[in-house]
C-alpha cells in the first residue's frame, strides 16, 4: 500500500502533494504524482495564483491551473485549491497602480467570482486567505491592508462563499502557526471573530514548512491544532505544504532526523480527528522550492534527485 492508502486506512481523507506546471512534461515524475495509491490528493503550486489567472484586469486565463486541476480530477484525486487571495505572486496592474478601496474591494470580488465559478465543484477546499499575518501576530503590511484594511480578510471569505461551490470548505492558510504562538494565537483571534460576525470559514491550513533541527514537535503541531479544532470554533485542520529541509549537504544522519520530523507531522495530523489530510509540497527534491528560497538549504521531499524514496517517506508510512 502506498501513502494514500494507508492515510484513508487511519481515517485520514487523503494523502496529496502540490504539483508545479513546469513538471508536467516528465514522464516519469507524472507517473508517481498520479499514482493514487501515493497522492490521492492534488494542489496546484502555482497555477491558481493571481498573477497567471488574472494577468490583466479582468482578463482570465486558466490554462496553468486546469493543466493540474483537469488530470487530478480525471483521475479521482481530490483538489485543494490555492489560492484567491496573497500577498505574493500579483499581476504588476494590480501592485503598480493606486487603486481605490472601493475600487479594490471590487477587484477583489470580481476576481474570487470568475476564479471561483470556473473551479466550481472542482475544489475539496479554497485556500482563501494566504499568509496574511506576521510572526508576532500582527497584520502584514501588503496592498491589501494597506488600501482595503483588515476588513479584506473577512470580505474575501465573504465572496469566497458566494461563489465556490456549496460543498466546498474554505480556509486560511499560513506558515509559522504550527506552534502555539502570537501568530497562531492571533489566528485563532480572527476566527473567533469571524464565528461572532457570521463569516465563514471552515478550515485553518498549516503550511508547515519545516527545517532539521528546528522542526516543531509532535506536541507543538498537536497543540496549536487545538486553538482551533476545539470548542468554541471546532474547524478542521490541515497540513497543507508539509516539507522538511535540510541545511545542504544532505547526510544519512540528516535524511534520518528528516525522517523523524515528517513522521511526527503526519502522526500529530493522524491522531488530531479534525485533521482532515496531510499534502507535501512536492514530492521530488529537484523541483522543490526550497532551494530557491532559503540558499543553503534543500532535500526537502520524499523522492530525491534519482527517483528514488527517502526514508521519510518509509517513516511516514510506518507511522500512518
Ligand atoms: C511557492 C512555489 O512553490 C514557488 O514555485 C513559487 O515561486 C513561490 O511560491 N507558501 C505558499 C505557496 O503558500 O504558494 C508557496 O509556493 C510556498 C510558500
Amino acid at each position: 500500500p502506498g501513502l494514500d492508502d494507508l492515510a484513508k486506512e487511519a481515517g485520514l481523507l487523503y494523502f496529496g502533494t502540490a504539483i508545479d506546471n513546469i513538471s508536467l512534461n516528465n514522464t516519469k515524475y507524472l507517473s508517481i504524482a498520479h499514482n493514487t495509491s501515493d497522492f490521492g490528493q492534488i494542489t496546484p503550486s502555482n497555477g491558481q495564483k493571481w498573477m497567471y489567472i488574472e494577468p490583466a484586469r479582468n482578463v482570465f486565463n486558466y490554462s496553468m491551473g486546469d493543466a493540474i486541476i483537469k488530470p487530478a480530477k480525471k483521475n479521482g484525486q481530490m483538489r485543494r485549491c490555492h489560492t484567491f487571495l496573497w500577498h505574493n505572486q500579483l499581476p504588476d496592474w494590480l501592485t503598480k497602480t493606486n487603486y481605490t478601496k472601493t475600487e479594490l474591494i471590487k477587484i477583489l470580488e470580481n476576481h474570487i467570482k470568475n476564479e471561483a465559478t470556473h473551479y466550481k465543484n472542482d475544489c475539496y477546499a479554497w485556500d482563501v486567505v494566504n499568509e496574511a499575518f506576521n510572526d508576532d501576530g500582527t497584520y502584514r503590511k501588503d496592498l491589501w491592508l494597506d488600501t482595503i484594511g483588515p476588513e479584506y480578510i473577512p470580505l474575501a471569505f465573504k465572496f469566497a462563499r458566494k461563489y465556490v461551490g456549496r460543498e466546498t470548505k474554505l480556509y486560511y492558510n499560513d506558515y509559522g502557526i504550527e506552534r502555539v504562538n502570537n501568530k497562531s494565537l492571533a489566528v485563532q483571534a480572527m476566527v473567533q471573530k469571524f464565528l461572532n460576525e457570521d463569516i465563514p470559514i471552515d478550515g485553518v491550513g498549516f503550511q508547515a514548512h519545516f527545517t532539521v533541527g528546528r522542526a516543531p514537535t509532535y506536541d507543538d503541531l498537536r497543540n496549536s491544532m487545538k486553538l482551533f479544532t476545539t470548542k468554541p470554533l471546532e474547524l478542521e485542520v490541515a497540513l497543507t505544504e508539509l516539507d522538511v529541509r535540510i541545511q545542504l549537504p544532505g547526510t544519512e544522519e540528516k535524511l534520518k532526523a528528516q525522517a523523524d520530523v515528517y513522521g511526527a507531522s503526519v502522526k500529530a495530523c493522524m491522531d488530531e480527528e479534525e485533521c482532515v489530510g496531510v499534502t507535501v509540497w512536492d514530492f521530488w527534491d529537484p523541483v522543490s522550492w526550497v532551494p530557491d528560497t532559503f540558499p543553503g538549504y534543500g532535500d526537502a521531499c520524499l523522492w530525491d534527485k534519482e527517483y528514488k524514496r527517502k526514508p521519510a517517506y518509509f517513516k511516514i508510512a510506518e507511522v500512518l
